[in-house]
């Protein structure tokens, strides 16, 4: 194919895209992940304080191959027989100057505490909104390991202005596991707390904007 060609048609796919963008109607915007921006969430009133400073982005980490789309919409994880140690995980999305990003999609997956995920259903799957503070808050548990892999939790975010956001968080006390994970970065190492009989953890994101 010529450079021509590839032109015109990369071209011609734009701006059929900018036209099927301009037909949408107001509020009908939809994350890449399918999920119909809803504006934000009932305020969660988690008073969580923003980082003094944002930039740079957070960055991205693969999806791994058992993501689900279409998960459902909740703020806790938890099920009546779930094993594990229960953990609260918490935090902001923000812009790269710490600005709240309100009626961001946040939708969080793991495996469960002995290492499994669940490819048939929606065990330890689900997705949320930002309130007005940016804030998310999900009930679940701590996940377990598996071959070849330090625990970890597998997020994706994006707001109505950035873009899709696919990255996972770590363990601070899990520091020789860590080590040997090739996928594992330091920048997104979970505040990590147990309070209350349950672990509490931070991660605020910052999805590049659009
Ligand atoms: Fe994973």
């Amino acid at each position: 194919m010529s450079n021509r060609s590839l032109t015109r048609r990369t071209v011609t796919a734009g701006l059929a895209a900018g036209a099927a963008a301009a037909l949408l109607p107001p509020g009908a915007r939809s994350a890449t992940l399918g999920y119909k921006f809803r504006g934000p969430a009932p305020d969660r009133v988690l008073g969580l304080a923003p980082p003094p400073a944002c930039t740079p982005g957070t960055i991205g980490r693969t999806a791994g191959p058992f993501y689900t789309p279409s998960t459902p919409r909740r703020t806790t994880l938890l099920e009546p027989d779930s094993g594990g140690e229960p953990l609260v995980l918490q935090g902001l999305v923000l812009t790269p100057d710490c600005r709240p990003v309100p009626g961001a999609v946040v939708d969080l997956w793991h495996c469960d505490e002995r290492g499994r995920y669940d490819n048939r259903g929606f065990r330890y799957r689900g997705h949320q909104f930002t309130d007005s503070a940016g804030a998310f808050r999900f009930e679940t548990v701590r996940p377990g390991h598996y071959t070849g892999r330090t625990p970890h939790f597998h997020v994706k975010v994006q707001g109505e202005k950035t873009r899709l956001l696919t990255t996972q968080l770590y363990f601070p006390d899990l520091r020789e596991a860590n080590r040997r994970d090739f996928i594992y970065r330091g920048e997104l190492l979970l505040r990590l707390d147990r309070a209350g009989g349950h672990w509490r953890a931070r991660f605020d994101f910052v999805p590049a904007p659009v």
